[in-house]
């Protein structure tokens, strides 16, 4: 590098005249002004401001020219120098300015936006219901029969010796489908079911039979012209009416818990003899027929300290008859239940039109069970 000059040599100096060092301070703001975004202007401010840049060269050479020079040289290019660093400070600023705007335009999260996560629903609680009452059957080793809840006439009366005059046809309002020459009814109970049973296999036969059925009840708080059943047959031989009693009281126990056990009292059904109401031991007060605190009547039961049930009794050997069993070799029994009933006490439901009416509040009371 050459020595400090002390002759003021107008022709040294060219390079870094007032044209150049204005030329290379136009160039870095123009270039500035330019940048379109920090990464940009990043490489802006090493190529015009930094120590390799024109005017950080031309900064260097300030100190090798003569003092005379050195002033004027040196006044130009720090000017050029500030204007260029003041101009990066403000292009700085307005950078950052969009880029923070930017990011929050585009990671703004609008909460008021639709929400689109569907919710999963439950089960209905009649179905939840009829799988937990046939899985109790099945781990016996039963099986689980269906059957068409528009049936003939001849198997969901006839066939369980209820014939067309039979006076306890009037114990179930049918609802008949037409032509009336067909024959064809909606099921009035699961009982039908038995009778194609019996008619397609050949004993023993363990099943249940959960389905619709359809009489002609008024729709109110504990009727519905369409409702649900539960049907248990068994034909094997040697079977007795304490077989029945021992299933029945292993249904209440697996429905209703530890200790719940099952009454019979006489009844009447055309395809059971003998036939029984099945009573529940209320398995809130567990018989007392009173609260928990003993000062008033149990709700659940109401002071009855037992729950109608269902019906069931030994198979009527004229329906064993009529659908090809061997009544001497084979006996058998039967029952029903009310699927529906049974969840309206065990919930303590006070409206039977609940369970039809579809509010998703009412099913999510029960939950999602699968
Ligand atoms: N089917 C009868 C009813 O609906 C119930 C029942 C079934 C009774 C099986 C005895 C045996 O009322």
């Amino acid at each position: 590098m050459s020595g400090p000059n002390s002759s003021y040599d107008p022709v040294q100096v060219t390079p870094l005249g007032e044209e150049q060092v204005f030329a290379m301070r136009d160039e870095a703001l123009a270039a500035i002004e330019a940048a379109a975004d920090l990464e940009a202007l990043k490489q802006v401010r090493s190529d015009h401001a930094g120590d390799r840049s024109p005017l950080g060269l031309a900064n260097r050479e300030i100190g090798a020219l003569p003092p005379q020079a050195r002033k004027d040289v040196g006044m130009r290019v720090g000017q050029a120098r500030g204007a260029v660093n003041q101009a990066l400070a403000a292009r700085q600023e307005v950078l950052e300015e969009a880029a923070e705007e930017q990011m929050l335009l585009t990671e703004t999260v609008d909460v008021t936006l639709p929400w689109d996560r569907r919710s999963r629903g439950a089960r209905h609680p009649i179905t939840t219901m009829s799988e937990r009452i046939a899985d109790t059957f099945v781990a016996m080793g039963w099986e689980v029969a269906e059957g068409p809840l528009v049936e003939a006439e001849w198997l969901n009366f006839d066939a369980l010796n209820l014939g067309a005059d039979h006076p306890a046809r009037t114990m179930q309002d049918t609802f008949w489908t037409e032509p009336a020459e067909n024959h064809v009814v909606l099921r009035t109970h699961t009982s039908p079911v038995q009778a194609r049973t019996m008619l397609t296999r050949t004993p023993p036969i363990y099943v249940v039979c959960p389905g619709r059925v359809f009489r002609t009840d008024e729709y109110d708080a504990t009727h519905s012209p369409m409702f649900h059943q539960v049907e248990g047959l068994v034909i094997d031989e040697g079977i007795t009416m304490a077989h029945l009693k021992g299933s029945l009281d292993h249904f209440a126990q697996a429905t209703f818990g530890e200790g719940i056990t099952t009454r019979f009292r006489p009844s009447y059904f055309p395809f059971t003899e003998p036939s029984a109401e099945v009573d529940l031991i209320c398995f809130v007060c567990r018989g007392s027929g009173l609260n928990e605190t003993g000062d008033a009547t149990c709700r659940t039961c109401r002071g009855e300290g037992w729950i109608e049930w269902g019906g069931c009794g030994v198979v009527n050997p004229r329906v064993l008859v009529a659908c090809g069993v061997d009544p001497e070799r084979y006996t058998g029994f039967a029952f029903g239940m009310g699927i529906d009933r049974t969840l309206m006490f065990r919930h303590g439901v006070e409206d039977l039109r609940s369970f039809f009416e579809g509010d998703v509040r009412f099913s999510r009371a029960f939950g999602t069970e699968i």
